[in-house]
């Protein structure tokens, strides 16, 4: 399963300039804000470099960190011994979880929905492994406003746009893919410091009973 996602030169480039972009926007306080309700068991999807890390409250008991690609995952393996709640890492991915029907009180999804090959089979297994009652906590982009900009992302994301950023695509509607999928969205904001180029939101989703 994690042989599917590798991309040794876009997760040394994620990891030298994108990472230290995104602090400088503020990921940091954002995810905290984000995380802030979260008890219990959480797995964090595609956690990369391990930067939510250091976001989650106390109340989070056990953190399962799942990230296929090896470098990646090697850093996390760093952050989580500085993390504040227990982190263990797992080699594999969104569509195939480590973890027992009904076990875990949250699934994270980080920057990570726009890279999963098949968006539908990840929250399907979000779905699967979440309790009853449990939550989805998310902060993705996703695709631009009607017009040229969305038309821009869609040609870019059927050329080039994958292959150079490690699977990521620049259209994609996740929003209407969680409610399509069986979630509830609430709790819906725009990321402030993201553009109308690559606007970001984050958000909740709950299983619809
Ligand atoms: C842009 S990075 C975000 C990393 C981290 N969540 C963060 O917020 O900094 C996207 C991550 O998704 C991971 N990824 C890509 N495809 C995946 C999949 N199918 N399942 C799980 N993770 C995946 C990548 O390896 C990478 O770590």
């Amino acid at each position: 399963m994690s042989e599917r996602v590798q991309h040794p030169l876009f997760a040394r480039f994620y990891s030298a300039y994108v990472r230290p972009s995104l602090e400088r926007f503020g990921a940091d306080a954002m995810r905290a804000e984000l995380f802030a309700p979260l008890t219990g068991t959480v797995v964090d999807v595609g956690c990369g470099p391990g930067d939510s890390f250091r976001a989650y409250p106390a109340a989070v008991t056990r953190v399962i960190g799942v990230e296929p690609e090896d470098y990646l995952r090697g850093l996390a393996d760093k952050e989580a011994t500085r993390a504040p709640v227990p982190v263990e890492l797992v080699a594999a991915d969104a569509e195939h979880l480590p973890c027992a029907d009904g076990s875990v009180d949250a699934v994270v999804y980080s920057l990570v929905l726009c890279s999963v090959p098949d968006q539908e089979a990840a929250l399907a297994e979000a779905r699967r492994v979440l309790r009853p009652g449990g939550q989805v906590r998310f902060l993705e982009h996703v695709q631009a406003a009607p017009g040229l900009l969305r038309s821009l992302q869609r040609g870019l994301d059927a050329t080039v746009w994958p292959h150079f950023g490690g699977g990521c695509h620049l259209a994609r509607d996740t929003v209407q893919t969680f409610s399509d999928n069986g979630f509830e969205v609430s709790e819906l904001a725009p990321v402030a410091a993201s553009s109308r180029w690559v606007p970001a939101v984050s958000g909740v989703a709950r299983v619809l009973p």
